[in-house]
């Protein structure tokens, strides 16, 4: 990794595993700038922008908005982060959009997070999210806000996800992931940068990923970089065990 910049990571795994939570926690913690497609995209439709239009009836069926209009509102948000550290969470999705970042830039690890399918969908029944923000909470447990219903900075509404509310568009989502995905992780595992984190049924990823970026990572790196806010509007896995692979792809078809 070059010493002047800070790290750039993605995370990749199943629609509800869990990668906002963990990139909340990197961005506390190593002052990283989060860039998740999916929060830029709900922006954008929650502002009826010309975009936001043009990807609302992907976005609520599930279903990939095409690959340029991606690529041209991460290439703008990563020319933002500047030397900070980055992660990407929702991009590359396929092969097309892991070539395009090539192109950009260079990533120094992958954390490919695997959590059962039967706790993902539970997961996704119960979600709750902060609109403006992106921050992510359960209605019940440990994720619960202090106050339900309430986002625990700013007091606001939480709302359900439009995608979260039909199983068989969280389906439809699983799916996708399995066809569209799986070669970007193996990309990444043939560019030796995978670290795959194994999480169980009621598992919480967060001190697994702590765990190896402590390893990984010196301290030197985070203490460098301040926390950001969320990039708003812009426009404005060691290689994978086989058996995991194939529990997934088993348990989504
Ligand atoms: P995106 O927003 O990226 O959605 P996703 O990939 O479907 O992933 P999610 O955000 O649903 O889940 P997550 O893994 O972040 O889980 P979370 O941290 O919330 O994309 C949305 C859409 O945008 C796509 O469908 C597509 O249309 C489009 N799009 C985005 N990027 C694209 C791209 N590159 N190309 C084309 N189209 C693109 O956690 C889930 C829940 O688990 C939360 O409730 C959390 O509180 C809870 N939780 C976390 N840890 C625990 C624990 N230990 N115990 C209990 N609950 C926990
Ligand atoms: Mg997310």
């Amino acid at each position: 990794m070059n010493a002047a910049r800070g790290f750039r990571a993605m995370i990749v795994g199943p629609p509800g595993c869990g990668k906002g939570f963990v990139a909340q926690m990197m961005v506390k913690t190593y002052g990283a700038v989060h860039i998740s497609t999916g929060d830029m995209l709900r922006d954008h439709i929650r502002y009826r922008t010309w975009l936001g239009k043009r990807v609302e009836r992907f976005t609520t069926r599930g279903k990939l908005v095409p690959d340029n209009l991606l690529t041209r509102i991460v290439t703008d948000a990563i020319g933002k982060a500047g030397n900070r550290n980055l992660i990407l969470d929702g991009f590359p999705r396929n092969i097309n959009q892991a070539r395009a970042l090539d192109e950009m830039m260079t990533l120094d690890f992958v954390l490919d997070l695997f959590l059962p399918m039967q706790a993902i969908i539970a997961r996704l029944r119960t979600r709750l999210v902060h609109p403006a923000s992106g921050r992510v909470y359960n209605d019940h447990g440990d994720m619960a806000p202090r106050v339900p219903g309430r986002d625990d900075i700013t007091g606001e509404r939480l709302v359900r996800r439009a995608d979260d509310t039909s199983h068989s568009v969280v389906m439809a989502r699983q799916r996708d992931y399995v066809q569209e995905t799986y070669p970007v992780i193996q990309h990444y595992s043939q560019k030796n940068i995978l670290h795959t984190i194994l999480a169980r049924q009621h598992e919480s990823m967060v001190p697994l990923v702590k765990r190896y970026l402590a390893k990984r990572w010196p301290k030197r790196i985070h203490q460098r970089f301040r926390p950001q806010r969320r990039i708003e509007l812009v426009c404005n896995q060691g290689p994978r065990s086989k058996s995991s692979t194939q529990q997934y792809r088993w348990s989504v078809s």
